[in-house]
């Protein structure tokens, strides 16, 4: 898996015409190998073995901490349509442009489209294939650092200014169709080495996965946060801080890396500990 990551982000990256917004995301990524490889050495290492249900708890309530950020979404929305509301046109026309493409990031999360199927429905699907009804919502299966990290962004598009706002949503969303890629390949491999059930079973399970990286879903909301940035600071008459943006796009791949990396250490712990039992017995 080395340098999945960076290369998927990177294809998506060359999309974006802001010259040095791309070179603050290219920066971003490049100046951040050591949090990119704990990332990717979590999937490496998830379809290795047939996790226990307290594990895997863990993981997917952790790993559901680092996404859906639906309120968030909202949230910076109706900042955008607040700030609108006073002042006259053409700024505020701009940014209630911002406000609605900012929004649009949210449109799968919510099932517009899909018969209101949202994505926490999808991720209960994926979690259940794996625990049926373990309760792995438990707060205490939250790892500490998942926990930081949701309150991060929340902090981030909800109370900080709104460019900050923006910036974040608008690299999760590339980060996310990274990490998305990624994930799936190493959930599919993980049903296929340690489960058995149907195709059908298996496409349900990873539907969740699967319906961000088919059809560009969050390739298309990135482009659409690029273009609610720019509406933003037109009707703001500012310029963004890429050195500010590359700052806050390198802590956002070293919060996710600590999670991952918390992760990997109980995922070896878990495989240790079953070869110490086979050695003794
Ligand atoms: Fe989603
Ligand atoms: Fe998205």
């Amino acid at each position: 898996m080395n340098n999945q990551l960076s290369q998927t982000a990177s294809s998506i990256i060359d999309m974006v015409s802001d010259k040095q917004l791309q070179q603050a995301l290219i920066e971003s990524f490049s100046e951040s190998q050591e949090s990119v490889r704990k990332i990717e050495d979590c999937f490496a290492l998830l379809p290795t073995y047939h996790w226990s249900n307290q594990l895997l708890a863990i993981f997917f309530n952790s790993w559901k901490a680092t996404h859906l950020k639906m309120l968030a979404i909202y949230g910076l929305s109706c900042r955008l349509q607040r700030l609108a509301l006073t002042k006259a046109t053409p700024e505020r026309e701009k940014l209630f442009f911002a406000g609605a493409y900012n929004a649009e990031t949210s449109y799968e999360d919510l099932g517009l489209d899909f018969q209101g199927q949202t994505h926490a429905e999808l991720y209960d699907n994926l979690v259940s294939f794996f625990l049926g009804n373990f309760p792995w919502q438990l707060e205490e299966c939250c790892l500490p650092k998942a926990r930081e990290f949701k309150k991060w962004i929340y902090q981030n598009m909800v109370v900080d200014d709104i460019s900050t706002g923006l910036l974040s949503n608008m690299f999760s969303e590339i980060y996310n169709h990274a990490e998305y890629t990624m994930a799936l390949s190493a959930f599919s491999e993980l049903v296929n080495n340690h489960y058995q059930c149907s195709s059908e079973e298996k496409d349900k399970a990873l539907c969740y996965v699967q319906a961000h990286v088919a059809d560009e879903t969050e390739v298309a909301h990135f482009l659409v946060v690029v273009k609610a940035l720019e509406e933003y600071t037109q009707a703001t008459n500012t310029t963004i801080d890429y050195q500010q943006a590359k700052l806050l796009f390198k802590e956002y791949l070293s919060r996710v890396s600590l999670v991952m990396e918390e992760l990997t250490v109980s995922l070896k712990q878990e495989t240790n500990a079953t070869r110490n039992l086979m050695y003794v017995s």
